[in-house]
């Protein structure tokens, strides 16, 4: 139930700068960063360690709070809420899928799952827990602990948690990055499958390049800014920046 027009924006970023201190003095590390993606869209962020992908998608994600610039997120203005709005859309519209999966250990697979949609007051959420973790081949392992699954089992769990509540807008930090390579096709093919069924706007940042070439467009982030690649919005296959990297 999207009130969004497909070519409506999900997320515009206009001159985001984000500095911290540190013993050495100021640090910044997103030089004035500019994108715009629309909804349903499919971004795939690459670059070095320590360029700034994980700071711009927590800023991203309503997580941390720029130095200056603005966000727009499924149609707010983060600079206008307070941190209560922001849990509140973050709540609404967005998840999040970590590296480390970030399982609760305590939660079997389908109370994880269902963990967010009870935050929200969803009325069926074991209901939908179910249905989510059947979709990404899990209904053999409703309750195993996050210890008794395996790397891929894990990451599986937490697509199902991240797109139990319907969000707008998925971000994903190196979510392939602890998984073998079949594994790693897997959680790509469910991310992508959920991305058209729900036209969910997904905002990845991954080193894998056979992942970030399945997006539509492939942004760069190089010490705290960000271009985007040539061809990028050519569904990329004979991308020159990439298919370099490749072979
Ligand atoms: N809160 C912080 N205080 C000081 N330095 C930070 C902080 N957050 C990130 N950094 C530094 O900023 C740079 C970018 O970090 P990060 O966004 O995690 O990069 P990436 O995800 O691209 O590897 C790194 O050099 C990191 O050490
Ligand atoms: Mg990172």
């Amino acid at each position: 139930m999207s009130n969004f027009a497909k070519d409506s924006s999900a997320i515009t970023v206009t001159n985001l700068i984000k500095t911290v201190v540190t013993q050495e003095g100021e640090l910044t590390i997103l030089k004035g960063i500019n994108m715009d993606v629309k909804q349903g869209d499919s971004v795939a962020i690459l670059g070095p360690s320590g360029s700034g992908k994980s700071t711009l998608l927590g800023l991203l994600a309503a997580l941390d709070t720029p130095t200056s610039g603005e966000i727009l997120l499924a149609g707010s203005a983060l600079s206008g809420l307070n941190e209560e709005q922001k849990a509140a859309l973050r709540k609404k519209k967005v998840s999040f899928i970590f590296q480390s999966f970030m399982l609760v250990d305590t939660l079997t697979a389908l109370e994880n799952v269902m963990l967010p949609a009870e935050l929200a007051g969803v009325k069926d959420a074991k209901h939908k827990a179910q249905n989510m973790l059947e979709r990404v081949g899990l209904s053999h392992r409703l309750t195993h602990l996050p210890k008794q699954l395996s790397g891929g089992e894990q990451q599986r769990v937490a697509i199902a948690r991240a797109f139990i509540c319907e969000p707008k807008v998925l971000f994903a930090d190196e979510p392939t990055g602890n998984l073998d390579s079949v594994n790693g096709d897997k959680i790509a093919d469910m991310l992508f499958a959920l991305n058209q069924e729900s036209d969910t706007t997904l905002v990845l940042v991954t080193h894998d390049l056979q992942l970030a070439k399945r997006c539509k467009r492939q942004f760069v982030m190089d010490s705290g800014q960000l271009t985007e690649a040539p061809n990028s919005q050519a569904h990329s296959a004979n991308s020159p920046l990439l298919a370099e990297e490749v072979s």
